[in-house]
């Protein structure tokens, strides 16, 4: 295990992301974790991540001084490189010079970070503090014109510092200094692969169950599907899922779930189907504020689960598919994004009656989840699946819901997915969509007017869903999709493709 602490940079779950692609089992804390804590975990090396904070400064966040006699390696990158010099005896200061963006480093490349790079490197360079001096017993093993110590070293001590952000992918050969790092330095086996990982996981899941009943909710996504199937490998029928169709699900989205998690499917569960769409559209007729959907839909989706959970009757876990970003941004791990609280962390239901909660995914990231999902034999539509949201397409629906323009939504979109997902992987937005308008104009088809709805198309790109970009389609994707929806889809006399940017616009029309 490799242990990334935290002091509030903006990559750091990439810094744990990258040390697990290397194979190397990471995990993150933040820096005021109890030195005897992460002692306790027998890590084999240390991460100090970048962070907002002057390292001179008296508030800024430290770290216990007896970290670094501990004798286990320590890379320091950013904030953490410019803390490790400032606490043993170096000088940071503001530069006077802020570097920003990619920078060409010059690198000694007999520094075991640096095996088989090439002396001269770009890396990513974002900081307005540097390091004046490196502190004594450190050699300088990197520089720039703007930076005397952008890396150094006290190969004695096992202690290295880079000025630089080696996760970050502009920095070229960014993963092979991690991995000299995990590999060179912390002596690392290498041995974490997602397959070892699916097996013991579900070792561990089978004894923690014993006999016990599991109940999941199942919605169909990557999260709680891979969940159920790790839960389906290891105590079969012990594990009852509850998937609910309200209604506003995608076209066919209902059988694909239930052909894999149902009766004749490739696991031997409880499955319950719930048809629970007129409910759903009960309660959403004549309604078109925006928030009131949402949390009429939430509202009612608890009742449904209770109603549900009432009949399968007291169970001993409650299975959740939370997922190690959310772990590590509601606060539970790292530092950085104490800001949000999760949903899916913390927050208990109180409308089954269960004893524990368990999460067999909580120590992976979005990747490494659809990874497991391959190992357990999900199908592919299922582990690449785009994000969908729990409101479904209420919230692509403008205004009030009702079936006709579900089927509508439905329909249009299933076209532009279809469009889509001729180009390559590389070339696919990271969320696309159809959404219906509430807008009606005038058409001509055949000889007749027509006075239908307008179907918005959206396609963006983006990391962290926070912001997003619109996705640059070649032309023919978009108007053969246009073409495609006016000529197969009833009500639909108009096609517009949406490009706005989020801000100011969300991914989402509502
Ligand atoms: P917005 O529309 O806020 O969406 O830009 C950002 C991302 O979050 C998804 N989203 C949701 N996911 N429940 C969810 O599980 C929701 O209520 C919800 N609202 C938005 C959206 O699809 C996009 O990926």
């Amino acid at each position: 295990t490799v242990i990334v602490l935290d002091f509030g940079g903006q990559y750091n779950q990439l810094i744990a992301r990258r040390v697990r692609e290397c194979n190397v089992y990471c995990e993150i804390y933040s820096y005021r974790t109890d030195l005897a804590k992460i002692k306790a975990k027998n890590p084999k090396g240390i991460i100090f991540t970048g962070g907002p904070n002057s390292a001179y400064l008296p508030d800024s966040p430290t770290i216990d001084p007896e970290i670094y006699n501990w004798g286990v390696p320590i890379l320091g990158i950013c904030y953490g490189s410019q803390l490790m010099m400032h606490m043993l005896g170096g000088k940071v200061c503001k530069a006077p010079e802020r570097e920003y963006g990619k920078t060409l480093v010059d690198l000694n490349t007999d520094s075991p970070l640096f095996d088989t790079l090439p002396a001269q490197n770009v890396c990513w360079m974002s900081h307005n503090d540097y390091i004046e001096q490196a502190a004594p017993g450190f050699e300088i093993v990197a520089h720039t014109p703007n930076c005397p110590v952008a890396a150094a070293q006290d190969k004695a001590r096992g202690l290295y510092a880079v000025q630089f952000h080696p996760e970050v992918l502009h920095t070229e050969n960014g993963t092979k200094i991690l991995r000299n790092f995990v590999y060179n330095v912390c002596r690392c086996a290498g041995d974490w692969k997602m397959d070892s990982f699916v097996e013991n996981s579900v070792k561990a899941l089978r004894e923690k169950i014993g006999d016990g009943k599991v109940l999941c909710a199942l919605s169909g996504g990557v999260d709680s599907s891979v969940c159920a199937a790790m839960l389906a490998k290891a105590i079969g029928k012990q594990l009852t899922c509850v998937f609910v169709d309200h209604g506003l699900l995608r076209k066919n989205e209902r059988e694909q779930v239930c052909e894999v998690f149902g009766e004749g499917g490739q696991f031997d569960i409880n499955f319950v189907c719930v048809d629970a769409r007129d409910r759903f559209y009960k309660k959403l007729a004549g309604q078109d504020a925006p928030e009131r959907k949402r949390k009429i839909i939430g509202e009612e989706f608890i009742r449904v689960f209770e109603d549900e959970a009432k009949k399968i009757g007291a169970v001993d876990f409650l299975a959740q598919g939370t997922i190690y970003p959310d772990v590590v941004e509601s606060g539970l791990g790292g530092e950085s994004a104490t800001i949000k609280s999760h949903h899916n962390v913390g927050g208990l239901p109180d409308y089954v009656d269960f004893k524990e909660i368990v999460e067999p995914l909580r120590d992976l990231f979005k990747d490494e989840v659809r990874q497991a999902g391959r190992e357990l034999g999900l199908p592919e539509y299922l582990v690449a699946r785009q994000p969908f949201p729990g409101p479904g397409l209420a919230i692509r629906i403008i205004g009030d819901v009702t079936p006709e323009k579900v089927a509508i939504v439905q329909d249009a979109d299933a076209i532009w997915r279809e469009e889509i997902d001729k180009l390559p992987m590389a070339q696919r937005p990271s969320q696309y969509f159809a959404a219906l308008t509430n807008m009606r104009s005038v058409g001509v088809m055949g000889d007749e007017r027509t006075y239908d709805y307008a179907i918005a198309l959206r396609a963006v790109t983006t990391t962290d869903f926070m912001t997003a970009e619109v996705t640059i389609l070649p032309t023919e994707t978009i108007t053969t999709a246009a073409n495609r929806i006016v000529n197969e889809v009833k009500n639909i006399n108009r096609v517009m493709f949406d490009y706005t940017t989020k801000p100011p616009a969300t991914i989402e029309f509502e």
